[in-house]
């Protein structure tokens, strides 16, 4: 057994901590000696609404097993008072768990602009907002975890969730540019994508697999990559019922033309099993490495 790795002296938010995933992550700070900021709008499952009560909820559970917690009920896309909620409270942040979240399904013919902007805003907006204030402090003390929260359906692709899908892969965009930017202060960017029953999943999942999706599932995950003594960054793992695993990009090796400009269609048609066998593959991990292959002459 290893020592229990501890957040005293840590600060800690946690984005959409008022119910499902999110609260879990911020009970297990919380007892584990950091200072938790619990945000919470208190909304509904679709974005409407708004009440203080979850937040408050959770601090109290977090006060009551001995812990430090504060509220705070703005909307993540309000980044900057979700931070400055943590600076008036207890001086600083250390660590980001981007988590809240809210789900719109509808097919793309049906979808109206407001199912997608709403997504955006609250997912990606409000993901970008939230970091984007905290950004300066941990570069500052040279110091910071962040933990951002994508999805299957992102990843993957899912009928329904175009809108939820952009945003949520836009994430990890994010969190691929961030993990390089933070490289030199100690910033890591981490991502996640759990698979969990939560009000989002309970219509979505049959009864015996939400049995096992338990919500306390993730949170060990998300308490490890926001340790100072974890060097993960740029990371993207699926995490569920008890099951952890890394995900990265493959390229096949691809096919090398002649020349640079004279090859047509036809030949990429003639080739196009080359192009997609992944015999050989490769797994670039950085611009750099992407650009040896248009470098490469064979
Ligand atoms: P949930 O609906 O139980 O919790 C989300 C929380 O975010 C709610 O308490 C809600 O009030 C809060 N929230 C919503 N909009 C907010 C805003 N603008 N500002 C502040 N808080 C806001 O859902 P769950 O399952 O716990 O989801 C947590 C995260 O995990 C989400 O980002 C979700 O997309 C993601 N996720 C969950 C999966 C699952 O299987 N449960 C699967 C893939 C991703």
């Amino acid at each position: 057994m290893t020592e229990e790795l501890r957040y005293d002296g840590r600060v800690v938010i946690v984005t959409g901590a008022g119910g499902g995933l999110g609260r879990q992550h911020a009970l297990m700070f919380g007892a584990r000696g950091a200072r938790v900021v619990v945000n919470d709008l208190g909304g509904g499952q679709t974005g409407g609404g708004g009440s203080s009560a979850a937040a408050d909820k959770v601090v109290e559970e977090i006060r009551a097993a001995g812990g430090e917690a504060v509220a705070n009920h703005d909307s993540v896309t309000d980044g900057a008072r979700v931070v400055a909620t943590a600076l008036d409270a207890f001086g600083t942040v250390d660590v980001v768990v981007n988590n809240a979240g809210i789900l719109r399904d509808v097919s793309f013919h049906k979808m109206t602009d407001q199912d997608w902007e709403l997504l955006q805003d609250i997912h990606l907006n409000g993901t970008c907002a939230v970091t984007r204030a905290a950004w300066p402090v941990l570069r500052e003390k040279g110091y910071g975890r962040i933990v951002m929260t994508t999805s299957a359906a992102g990843i993957y692709g899912n009928f329904g969730q175009a809108n939820y899908a952009a945003a949520k892969l836009g994430i990890v965009g994010l969190a691929n540019a961030l993990a390089e930017e933070g490289r030199a202060k100690n910033i890591h960017v981490n991502t996640i994508a759990p698979i969990a029953a939560s009000r989002m999943t309970e219509t979505v999942f049959p009864k015996e697999l939400l049995d096992r999706l338990r919500p306390e599932a993730i949170s060990p995950l998300v308490g490890w990559l926001a340790h100072e003594a974890c060097a993960e960054t740029k990371g993207l793992f699926e995490v569920g019922a008890g099951y952890i695993a890394k995900l990265r990009w493959e390229r096949s090796h691809g096919h090398r033309f002649g020349g640079t400009t004279d090859f047509t269609p036809d030949d990429v048609a003639r080739h196009w099993a080359g192009i997609t066998d992944f015999t050989d593959a490769e797994h670039p991990t950085t611009m750099n490495e992407s650009l040896t292959a248009v470098q490469r002459t064979a």
